[in-house]
């Protein structure tokens, strides 16, 4: 290697290194789209050993990094048969939040869909404390669930920061998802079932699902709507975001923004009019670049609306979707948008910090969160300083 590809390595490598330093905020993860590929492939094993699946055809489509659309939702209905008991459940759950705390995500909203299944005696919410119990057993990290006592001068990467390692604390919360297959009742439900946990981390819910099917949002007049169900959460002053554009469903893009929820998701497909309206709307958006580019929602990185959206200063957070099944981290994340759009460690840090007003923990923890940028700060932003050679 000659000295300025050595250089350009290094270069790499060290802004790779920062972004996982930074101190971040995940708005949008699925629990099932989160799962380590090493898991998927022991429990694809297990149940190949039981002759419930063909081990080797499925051994390839896990493995397999680029995925279009309606491959990914095929590969959801092969990992929910992978996932479906108890026990199973509490493990990826427990794995995913040690997952996004080893990137340094101080803040995580694990979004889920809480599933019947009547032959495993799984029900919602069986379901969801399962999910619970997983990320009650994680011993690595301090996960701060319901409390809001996140001391912040013991976080983030300390090991970078003095050479000590010292047990990291993660906030997590819950949403719950509607599937876009589910029925109205299904749905209803789902927001039933968020107002019973509402003690238990759970904050939110989420509309998600494979976007060319299902009923439109704003078929009212149909029965197998999710209005009614979305309605009654913001009635009982439940937060909503909602998965938006991911195909140019001009209806149904139209409706969502008319329901006017508190954060969306992607936001890809949208004309020259529906960008007017969410600009106008100032509703935070939850960007996933990598997602959207596998999956076709955006041409390219460098062509994604991220750079739209950040010009025009509109709220939005950088996310993962399914760091999973796009094998990709939130620090990726960071590092794509420094090397794609520029971004200095400044505007990168900002990018990060902002991503506090957003979520949708109260108060309280917000203000921890704040502390633990600003307690962050100096170190990050003089990085460069001190990595010098004295
Ligand atoms: P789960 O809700 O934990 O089972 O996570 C997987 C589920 O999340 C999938 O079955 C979809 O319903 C939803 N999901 C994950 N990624 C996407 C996406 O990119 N668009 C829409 N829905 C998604
Ligand atoms: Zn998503």
């Amino acid at each position: 290697m000659d000295t300025e590809t050595e250089g350009k390595a290094a270069a790499v490598e060290e802004m790779r290194e920062w972004c996982v330093a930074l101190p971040k905020v995940e708005l949008h993860a699925h629990l099932n789209g989160s799962v380590r590929n090493s898991t998927l492939l022991e429990l694809a094993k297990h149940l190949g050993d039981k002759g419930v699946i063909v081990f080797e055809d499925v051994k390839d489509v896990i493995m397999k990094s680029d995925r279009s659309l309606p491959e990914c939702f095929k590969l959801f209905d092969l990992f929910h048969i992978l996932t479906t008991d108890h026990d199973t459940v509490t493990r990826i759950a427990k794995e995913v939040v040690e997952d996004f705390a080893a990137e340094n995500v101080v803040y995580l909203e694990i979004r889920t869909t809480p599933k019947n299944n009547e032959a495993k005696g799984m029900t919602k919410r069986s379901y969801m404390d399962a999910v619970i119990k997983g990320l009650k057993a994680v011993e690595d990290v301090d996960v701060e669930l319901f409390g809001s006592n996140f001391r912040t001068n013991e976080t983030l990467s300390s090991k970078l920061l003095d050479g000590v390692t010292k047990k990291k604390k993660i906030y997590v919360r819950l949403l719950l998802s509607i599937d876009r297959r589910e029925t109205t009742s299904a749905a209803l439900d789902t927001v039933n079932l968020a107002v019973e946990m509402m003690d238990q981390g759970v904050i939110g819910i989420d509309l998600s699902g494979n976007p060319v099917v299902g009923e439109c949002i704003c078929n009212v007049l149909c029965r197998e709507t999710y209005l009614p169900a979305l309605q009654h959460a913001k009635n009982m002053g439940i937060p909503v975001t909602i998965h938006c554009g991911e195909v140019a469903n001009r209806k149904e893009i139209q409706a969502v923004l008319d329901f006017c929820p508190q954060r969306l998701g992607h936001v890809c497909c949208l004309n020259d009019v529906e960008w007017k309206k969410l600009k106008s709307l100032m509703i935070p958006v939850e960007i996933c670049l990598t997602s959207n580019v596998m999956t076709g929602g955006a041409p390219s990185l460098e062509l994604h609306h991220f750079a739209d959206l950040y010009n025009a200063k509109h709220p939005l957070s950088l996310c993962t979707d399914d760091s999973g099944l796009f094998s990709t981290s939130l620090s990726n994340e960071y590092y794509l948008v420094a090397t794609t759009f520029g971004l200095s460690k400044f505007e990168l840090f900002q990018l990060a910090q902002d991503a506090v007003q957003f979520v949708f923990a109260d108060d309280v923890v917000k203000k921890s969160l704040k502390e633990v940028f600003k307690h962050a700060e100096k170190r990050l932003l003089m990085w460069d300083e001190l990595a010098a050679p004295s």
